[in-house]
């Protein structure tokens, strides 16, 4: 397989990242080896838009030992490890992705297609955006996609709206084990782990923004309240302000958290979230990061434009100095801060949403044409399994419910 990567020489680096993942995810590596006794993939083809990190090297194989080609790319110019790129181009996978490739992000994409795949795999819709638009040809070909996170996922239930989607999609985000543990425990930590690298500050004492209490947003207040930050919540949605408010949060707009906070994190799947008037209204040294899919949610546009002075004070801290004298601080360009100033979700949780992953691909070929084209809910079944197994490698047994429970709950008969 051909391949595009910063430096093949680093491939023995990655491949001891590969190999810590690999020890701390142990559902996805169960999984390898059914997939390397049934070979469920056999002679299909994958082009993957992932993250490129030693979690997503870990599916890469897991989806090699079912047989599978696989090509890779990056999902975000910011978020690939270079050392785990060689190690899989090392081993046989056409990766295209090197941390910086901002100007050729979707010439990287149109390479990872050049695999005419069977199966797409997204992390935000770019792959599958770019093959509705730019590589319409190589459509037929395709028997399903999947889609990791909230974003994509709002792209192609829109692509499905306007009835332009031409193939099935699952929306390997909406499984259980998926969202109520990567999004929350995942981003809540990986957010906190990318702003204290890029800072080496003290959370304790400090004003915390969170702008937005969706999955992402709760567990990064909880993981915030936890290391001693005052949370503030900035929401839109009534139900979801209230439960802030309920958990114990100060819940205001931002137009008033912009003139207190002293940390400001977006986490909203939405644009310019933060926009000139909280930028205006800011302390000096206030502090923005981005933990949502695009770097679209903090007007970055604005700081440039109306900046004096611009410096990289820190790696991954750019200083914006503004004309009345007020310093911003932005952080990973305002991409996602938890894969572009640290390492994205621990192992530990990719674990369930890669084994969603590649249980869904094997689903998809499974069922190749009888699914429709639209996007559909992973089955509960593959979400169950998963979880089982989790707690299997946990060691936490559950109770059953027994006959006489089965039968009651679902009676109507028994009551006061
Ligand atoms: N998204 C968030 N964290 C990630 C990780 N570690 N690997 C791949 N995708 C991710």
């Amino acid at each position: 397989m051909d391949y595009k990567v910063k430096d093949i020489g680093l491939a023995k680096e990655g491949e001891k990242l590969v190999r810590w993942a690999e020890q701390h995810m142990p559902v996805l590596m169960d999984i390898r080896k059914d997939f390397e006794r049934e070979k469920p993939l056999k002679g299909i083809k994958i082009a993957a838009c992932l993250h490129v990190t030693k979690e997503t090297a870990v599916l890469i194989k897991t989806l090699q030992a079912g047989g599978a080609e696989v090509t890779l790319t990056g999902s975000n110019p910011l978020s690939t490890n270079d050392s785990v790129a060689a190690y899989l181009a090392k081993n046989g996978v056409g990766v295209y992705a090197w941390r910086g490739n901002h100007d050729e992000y979707y010439w990287c994409i149109e390479q990872a297609l050049k695999i005419e795949p069977h199966i797409t795999m997204d992390d935000g819709g770019d792959l599958i955006t770019t093959l509705h638009t730019k590589q319409q040809n190589l459509i037929e070909n395709v028997i399903g996609g999947t889609e990791e996170t909230t974003t994509g996922v709002k792209r192609q239930r829109a692509m499905e709206k306007e009835g332009i989607l031409r193939y099935p999609v699952v929306a390997v985000n909406d499984a259980m084990t998926k969202y109520l543990f990567d999004n929350r425990y995942g981003t809540g930590q990986s957010t906190i782990d990318g702003i204290l690298r890029a800072t080496s500050l003290l959370l304790a004492g400090k004003n915390f923004v969170i702008v937005g209490y969706g999955w992402c947003g709760k567990g990064l207040a909880r993981r915030a309240a936890g290391m001693g930050a005052k949370v503030i919540v900035c929401e839109v949605d009534e139900i979801k302000a209230l439960e802030a408010a309920m958990d114990g949060f100060q819940v205001m707009p931002i137009r008033e958290a912009a003139k207190v906070g002293d940390i400001f994190v977006t986490v909203t799947g939405n644009k310019h979230v933060i926009d000139a008037p909280a930028l205006q209204q800011m302390k000096d040294g206030a502090i923005l990061a981005n933990s949502g899919h695009f770097d679209n949610e903090i007007n970055v546009g604005w700081l440039e434009e109306n900046a004096v002075a611009k410096e990289e004070i820190r790696s991954n801290v750019m200083e914006y100095k503004l004309k009345d004298g007020r310093k911003i601080y932005l952080l990973a360009e305002g991409r996602l801060v938890n894969l572009a100033a640290a390492e994205g979700h621990p192992p530990d949780v990719m674990d369930m949403s890669f084994s969603n992953q590649a249980l869904v691909v094997k689903w998809l070929v499974e069922n190749k044409g009888k699914l429709e084209n639209r996007v559909y809910r992973v089955p509960d079944e593959i979400d169950r399994e998963v979880a089982r197994r989790k707690l299997k490698t946990m060691d936490i047994e559950i109770d059953e419910l027994t006959e006489e429970q089965i039968k009651y709950l679902r009676s109507w008969k028994e009551g006061t």
